[in-house]
């Protein structure tokens, strides 16, 4: 397969970046992509791509009809923020914005599609293109996957834009990317009165206080500091009065981790620490905690190896950046659970253009050339899987992999591949 990645990619810059546009100004939250939807079919409709509803929303395009099948992904939804930009494609839906991205993402996808579309008698597998609905509420994978549109893909693969790392740069890494993020509710229990008699009350103020205190110890303390896991209390609500004991507390927070395991350790120590500090002060705590919907984002390293080799023909070696793994979180980790998959994060910042906001952020806005590096990231990970599949079909064996000795991320790719061969043979 030879597609000239770059200048297909280019030659079609004004595509995406007016397609980018049009979702910008049309922003629809999570599960309710109808428009979005509709001009995605459109758009495949006019390339000739066969394709079905993800769900109600989002949209499942299909390009090829043999060979093994993989799929690319791009999410669709947006968020309840106002947007604040003064642009001529601002947001013309109160209170709604495409503040994370996902209208880029839309329109690479589309951009890489139609591209594909072109090439599809020499690509010699099938692409599953993954419109997906519902990412912020971490819904959309579990549906896609629930409606068997992955039964049978081999591998997926998936990105995301960030301004606040530069346009131009690139990161895909094996192993741990993003985070899982639990969230919690407490309820403190303790007894009303006056301010002036506390031997007569449970000072269920207090005992947050001491609360919030010792749940960040669970970090510090109980945490290997090799590991990274966050805790944080961003809600609570006590008293009505200055001179009235509040007899009852309450408080919310979100727990950060990259495994399902330092997940539920963090959950039973919250759950330890609440009850054991209400406790120490005569008081109850009564413990809502829910597990995220999504485990953390983990690139195989195959997978994410075949990216990186994709990439690395197109980008110049100057492009490609480490980025240290988020605290956010992102549901494409749910389709990670069933197939092995791999999550690039694109560059989209500019600084002079006053782009460099961080995302969800209601300034949030891109460099739109990162629409052309998704572009290329999308075929340049495609393009290295059926060139890999054609070598092995003409009897050279299975392809050599880069080796450790080429140090840096390749050395990182080859080590992890090694433990986890490890970690399966027991
Ligand atoms: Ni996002």
């Amino acid at each position: 397969m030879n597609i000239e990645i770059r200048k297909e990619a280019e030659a079609l810059h004004s595509y995406v970046v007016n397609l980018r546009k049009h979702f910008h100004q049309h922003p629809e939250l999570s599960l309710e992509e109808w428009e979005t939807t509709k001009r995605i079919e459109e758009e495949l409709m006019q390339m000739e791509i066969p394709f079905t509803r993800a769900a109600e929303t989002g949209v499942i395009g299909i390009i090829g009809k043999q060979g093994p099948v993989i799929a690319l992904r791009a999410d669709i939804d947006a968020l309840k923020v106002e947007e604040q930009n003064d642009i001529v494609y601002k947001s013309c839906v109160p209170g709604v914005m495409h503040a994370c991205g996902h209208d880029a993402h839309t329109a690479a996808l589309l951009g890489a599609a139609k591209i594909l579309k072109a090439h599809e008698a020499e690509l010699g597998c099938t692409v599953k293109l993954i419109f997906q609905p519902g990412e912020e509420i971490s819904r959309g994978a579990k549906m896609i996957l629930e409606a068997g549109h992955l039964d049978h893909v081999e591998q997926i693969f998936g990105l995301h834009v960030f301004a606040d790392i530069p346009v131009g740069y690139v990161n895909i890494e094996p192993g741990p990317r993003m985070a899982e993020s639990d969230y919690f509710k407490i309820s403190i229990k303790g007894r009303q009165g006056h301010a002036g008699k506390p031997q007569q009350c449970v000072d269920a103020t207090v005992a947050a206080a001491s609360m919030i205190i010792n749940l960040q110890q669970i970090v510090s303390r109980e945490t290997n500091p090799i590991d990274s896991a966050v805790v944080s209390i961003g809600y609570v609500q006590c008293g009505s009065v200055r001179n009235v004991i509040a007899g009852s507390a309450f408080m919310e927070g979100t727990v950060r981790t990259f495994s399902r395991e330092e997940g539920r350790r963090i959950k039973n120590a919250v759950k330890r620490v609440a009850m054991g500090t209400a406790a120490a002060y005569h008081a109850t705590a009564n413990v809502e905690y829910n597990l995220s919907a999504h485990p953390a984002v983990d690139n195989d390293p195959d997978v994410a190896e075949i990216a990186f080799s994709g990439a690395t023909k197109v980008f110049d070696e100057k492009a490609f950046i480490e980025v240290p793994k988020m605290m956010l979180g992102e549901d494409f980790s749910v389709y990670q659970q069933r197939i092995p998959g791999a999550f690039a994060f694109i560059g989209a910042g500019n600084e002079e253009m006053g782009r460099a906001y961080p995302n969800h952020h209601e300034k949030f806005n891109i460099d739109e050339n990162a629409v052309t590096n998704s572009v290329m990231m999308y075929l340049s990970y495609v393009q290295e899987y059926v060139n890999r599949k054609e070598q092995e079909a003409k009897g050279q064996g299975a392809v050599k992999k880069n080796s450790s000795q080429d140090g840096g991320l390749f050395g990182r790719f080859q080590k992890l591949r090694k433990e986890r061969e490890a970690a399966k043979r027991g």
